[in-house]
């Protein structure tokens, strides 16, 4: 395989973007990508979007976003793994590249989900409709049986999974991307309404629109470009079960162990080379499950780690989510895979502002769908 880059990105606010249509979403990402690697065309394009017929009623959207960017005819594809979809559409962009096919590919994510269209019941198309939506569950619905199931295991306290909101509300007031840019106290997150006991409104990612874009090239083509390039230097993806109640235990996200595993392999790293992270905090028993799977706390331990500052992004042993994490930022379902890439392109390239993490120079995107049921794992490093 040959070697990939990132060598441009570009991104949209996340939040509610309604004087904004889906396709103008994407385009503003993507020129502000490509204006920032500075190329003059992209061989091939991916859009991550979970369900834009759903949503806004449009399918067909990578003709649809190559006809509004004006770069057809090239090849246009869609990809889709629920809220995995972002990563997913990066990792195609990698392979692409990799395999020789193209020099520079447009890797892109979307989701319009502020329209009016019933979000619940659209995310919940990524569960198993026969054996959990058709007996009324929801996404808040299958966190919260894991964060009972971890609470009861491992005594993981709802003070613990309040401090990951509380932290990534922190770093995302330095994001000017970030849909939430509030600070929150811990009494806040545990005072808020409950929406899916112990999970309440403060433990949830939001619903938000959004769009990001990221340009993807060979060694060749970074190597004309005069910016410090960030080199992928693992791509590896896995899938679980799609139901929970068939999961050997519900406190492991097997994918996420699967998927990392092969990315550690892959770019010849264990978890404690890795600098700083940002995981799917879809709902905060999510990051807390997520930092164990991926090894950088033992099983069990995540809530102690995020209590005791060790994910704090100023002084942490491991910085995670400097972005906000889907919690502060927004998760545009589709977006938010790329956009965790743009966070690692930011932070290892230097350019990452008030909330640059110190020395940061390996750094991993960790993406998934639905509960777990399909993961991607990306490592970057500055060279
Ligand atoms: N974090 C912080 N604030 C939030 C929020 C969140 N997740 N969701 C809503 N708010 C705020 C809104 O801005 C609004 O504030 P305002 O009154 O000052 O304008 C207020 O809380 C109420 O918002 P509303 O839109 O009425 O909330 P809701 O009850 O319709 O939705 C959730 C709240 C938690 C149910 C919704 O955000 C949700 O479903 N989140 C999970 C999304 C999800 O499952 N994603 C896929 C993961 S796998």
């Amino acid at each position: 395989m040959r070697d990939v880059y990132v060598i441009g990105a570009g991104m949209t606010p996340f939040g509610e973007l309604w004087n904004k249509s889906m396709r103008e979403i994407f385009v503003d990402a993507s020129l502000a990508a490509i204006q920032d690697a500075g190329v003059d065309h992209v061989d091939s394009l991916y859009v991550g979007a979970m369900s834009p017929g759903l949503f806004i009623g449009q399918e067909h959207l990578g003709a649809v976003v190559a006809d509004f960017l004006g770069i057809t005819p090239i090849a246009a594809t869609r990809v889709e793994s629920a809220c995995a979809s972002g990563g997913i559409s990066f990792r195609q962009a990698f392979l692409e590249v990799a395999s020789g096919a193209s020099d520079i590919v447009l890797a892109g994510g979307v989701e319009k989900m502020t329209d009016g269209a019933d979000v619940t019941e659209a995310l919940a198309t990524a569960a198993d409709q026969e054996y959990e939506v058709y007996h009324g569950i929801t996404f808040p619905g299958l966190y919260a049986m894991i964060a009972r199931a971890h609470m009861h295991q491992f005594g993981t306290t709802r003070e613990q999974l309040a401090a990951v909101a509380v932290k990534n509300h922190r770093n995302g007031m330095k994001n000017p991307n970030a849909q939430f840019r509030s600070e929150l106290t811990l009494e806040q997150v545990m005072k808020s309404t409950m929406v899916a006991d112990p999970l309440r409104l403060l433990d949830c990612s939001p619903v938000s629109d959004g769009g990001a874009a990221v340009i993807v090239a060979s060694a060749e083509v970074a190597s004309k470009l005069k910016r410090k390039n960030v080199k992928v230097t693992a791509s590896a993806q896995a899938s679980d079960t799609i139901t929970l109640h068939d999961r050997k235990q519900l406190t492991t996200l097997d994918a996420v162990v699967r998927a990392s595993e092969k990315a550690y392999k892959m770019a010849s790293k264990k978890p404690g080379d890795i600098n700083f992270a940002e995981v799917h905090d879809c709902f905060t028993i999510a990051e807390i499950v997520i930092t164990e799977d991926l090894g950088f706390f033992e099983k069990g331990k995540g809530g102690e780690a995020v209590e005791k500052g060790l994910t704090a992004r100023e002084s942490g042993k491991i910085p995670i989510n400097s972005s906000g994490g889907l919690k502060s930022k927004g998760h545009p379902v589709g977006a938010t895979g790329i956009a965790q890439i743009i966070e690692l392109y930011e932070q290892l390239s230097g350019r990452a502002g008030d909330r640059q993490v110190k020395a940061a120079k390996v750094g991993l995107a960790q993406n998934m769908g639905g509960s777990g049921a399909s993961c991607v794992v990306h490592i970057l490093e500055a060279t």
